[in-house]
């Protein structure tokens, strides 16, 4: 068969909320064209992101039910242990409530002014909590993954020339080498088993341990199936097991591919470290056994992370994002490609030409697909990185706007939709205004800033 389905039936459904143009139109003027400000009520296709927005499947809502609640020494401890240490083999495993809180654990013992930190791509929060602490964070991705229209199979990839200079310079500055699979920042766009296994060997021989940022380990194992060569006959658990083995710890946000509504852990080899992260955790977090977490919680994790290795889900998963850039790119509309994991990207800066950089086009996009369809994006571009920390105001590299597709929560007819409505856009686009910032607070602007159209 052609059609590759929805790879679930439907058990328990959401009403959406249905609105007007004109109603949509007050919306947008209510929240000073922020789409953050928004009422997700008066949203009917939420693409803001993919985390925590997902289904659940039935037998994740028995789990939840199955949760012990203990303080210490939970069964549903055990149950989630033993599911990631099936996927990823590490020793220690240290659960908390979100990646971001992983990520600030582990850079308050490896992090400090004086410390620099390559990755592919440091994803927002991870550069936050690397530069916090006072160190640095750079990253090394190839070429390639800076360029949208670059076809190249794993354009999450690092730069292993690149990454072998920055060690030889930095030396002992540098505590670990990090690496974001997929390359969330960078388009979502996967990292091969041969680049990951060769960012492992350089790491060693510089004896630096190798942390793995591994919030879409999945959608990256089944990238690799399609496109890598001699992987496509294994299975996503083998191939899982093949990227995690050559790493000395892995940072995770469970609202990604752990298919829950809440979590993450950080895991580590090194049994020193992991006793530092542990007392630091207990502190933060909770106890060892629960991190910030509910039993429930953990067990929901436990079950999703057998669920999101299932080759029938990560098919549907990617090919709808293919569909929706087939849509977009019949309609002459220039997005990232190909396609990535967990979202579809609009190069806003490449449509709409006259709109310049420091007239937020990626904005532009976001707030006429909200007007038209209720679609609510998400810019990645000026607004969101041009204010620089001595207060100057410089474009992104990219004006971008993602697409960020929730797990198992929308379906084909949504997906029809949402390229309508681009085609509505498309249609009108050479009516689009830019936008100036009216009021913006001194940090990561774009989640409260006012903005007003020119
Ligand atoms: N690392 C990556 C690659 C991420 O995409 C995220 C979150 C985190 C770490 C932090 O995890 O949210 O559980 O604290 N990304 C979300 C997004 C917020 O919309 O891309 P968290």
């Amino acid at each position: 068969m052609k059609t590759i389905i929805e790879p679930f039936r439907i058990k328990a459904v959401e009403p959406i909320h249905m609105t007007t143009r004109e109603e949509r139109i007050e919306k947008l003027k209510a929240v000073n064209y922020n789409l953050f400000a928004l009422k997700s009520r008066d949203v009917i296709i939420d693409l803001l992101t993919d985390s925590g927005t997902g289904a659940m499947s039935a037998e994740q809502w028995a789990a939840i039910m199955r949760g012990d609640e203990s303080y210490a020494g939970s069964p549903s401890f055990s149950r989630f242990e033993a599911a990631v240490r099936n996927l990823m083999p590490f020793e220690h495993i240290i659960p908390t409530h979100q990646g971001r809180a992983a990520e600030a654990i582990l850079f308050s013992l490896l992090g400090g002014v004086g410390k620099n930190i390559p990755s592919n791509t440091h994803f927002d929060t991870t550069r936050g909590n690397i530069e916090a602490g006072g160190a640095l964070a750079h990253d090394l991705v190839i070429e390639e993954g800076k360029d949208p229209t670059n076809l190249h199979p794993f354009k999450g990839n690092m730069n292993l020339e690149k990454l072998e200079a920055y060690l030889t310079e930095h030396g002992d500055s540098v505590p670990c080498v990090m690496l974001t699979i997929t390359n969330n920042a960078g388009g979502g766009q996967p990292v091969s088993l041969e680049n990951i296994q060769a960012v492992a060997k350089i790491a060693k021989a510089f004896g630096r341990p190798f942390i793995i940022d591994g919030c879409r380990f999945a959608e990256n194992a089944y990238f690799i199936k399609q496109r890598e060569d001699g992987q496509g006959d294994r299975s996503i658990v083998d191939i899982v097991r093949d990227c995690f083995a050559c790493a000395d710890g892995m940072t995770m946000s469970a609202k990604k591919d752990g298919f829950a509504n809440i979590g993450g852990w950080l895991a580590l080899n090194d049994g020193d470290l992991a006793e530092l992260a542990r007392a630091k955790l207990i502190q933060t977090e909770g106890f060892p056994t629960y991190g910030g977490l509910a039993g429930r919680d953990l067990d929901a994790i436990a079950q999703g992370l057998t669920e999101i290795v299932d080759e029938d889900y990560l098919r549907y998963r990617i090919r709808t994002n293919e569909y929706i850039i087939e849509g977009l790119d019949a309609l002459g509309i220039p997005v990232v490609k190909p396609a990535g994991g967990h979202a579809v990207f609009i190069d806003a800066r490449a449509w709409l030409k006259d709109i310049p950089p420091l007239e937020y086009p990626g904005q532009a996009v976001a707030v006429a697909l909200y007007e038209i369809g209720g679609i609510r994006s998400c810019e990645i571009g000026t607004v969101m990185f041009g204010r620089q920390p001595d207060g100057s105001e410089i474009p992104a590299a990219m004006d971008l706007v993602r697409l960020a597709i929730p797990r198992r929560t929308y379906t084909q007819s949504h997906a029809d939709y949402i390229v309508e409505a681009f085609g509505e856009l498309a249609a009108n686009v050479d009516n689009l205004r830019g936008y100036r910032i009216s009021k913006e607070p001194k940090l990561m602007r774009h989640f409260t800033c006012a903005f007003e159209p020119l």
